[in-house]
């Protein structure tokens, strides 16, 4: 089996029910969908295949062969944040992380479906995203502000990262 990967075509040798969240983190190496409950529930594994959100945990490798998948690792890169990526970052809107890469992925699907800044639209494209840390008000709120796609990402001295708003984002 093949599947591309962040544009990246890699064979897949694990035998075809195993999950594409088990293919991801331990066959390629890619571990950005992280593992939460493992059973559909948490969305902490939410990834892209062919363009639409799926929790990767629920699914067989051999049912996307020929797939593309984008994880969060495909969204941006260390110097060149997303938009709803850098939002997250503006809004502090990741606390521990661990439900971060589902809830971008998510949200980046909502935003380029044309999802407009409503907090209840928000709110409906996020459900069945758990976040045990930041209450989800954070979240939504950057989504939204993600929406104009209104931020400048600076490096710090540090090498973490802060943004400046650049329009009328709020
Ligand atoms: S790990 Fe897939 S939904 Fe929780
Ligand atoms: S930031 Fe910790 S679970 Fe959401």
């Amino acid at each position: 089996m093949n599947i591309t990967v962040n544009g990246d075509e890699l064979e897949v040798r694990s035998p075809g029910l195993t999950s594409l969240l088990r293919v991801l983190r331990d066959e390629l190496d890619v571990v950005g969908p992280k593992a939460g409950c493992e059973a559909g529930g948490c969305g902490a594994c939410t990834v892209l295949v062919d363009g639409a959100p799926r929790r990767s945990c629920l699914t067989a490798v051999a049912a996307i062969d020929g797939a593309e998948v984008t994880t969060v690792e495909g969204l941006g890169a260390a110097d060149d944040l997303s938009p709803v990526q850098q939002a997250f970052v503006h809004y502090y809107a990741a606390q521990c992380g661990f439900c971060t890469p589902g809830m971008v992925v998510a949200a980046t699907h909502y935003l380029d479906s044309g999802g407009s800044d409503d907090r209840k639209e928000i709110q409906e494209a996020l459900r069945g995203h758990v976040c045990r840390c930041t209450g989800y008000v954070k979240i939504i709120e950057a989504v939204a502000a993600a929406r104009g796609g209104n931020f400048d990402l600076t490096t710090t001295a540090e090498g973490g990262y802060t943004t400046v708003m650049t329009g009328d984002a709020k």
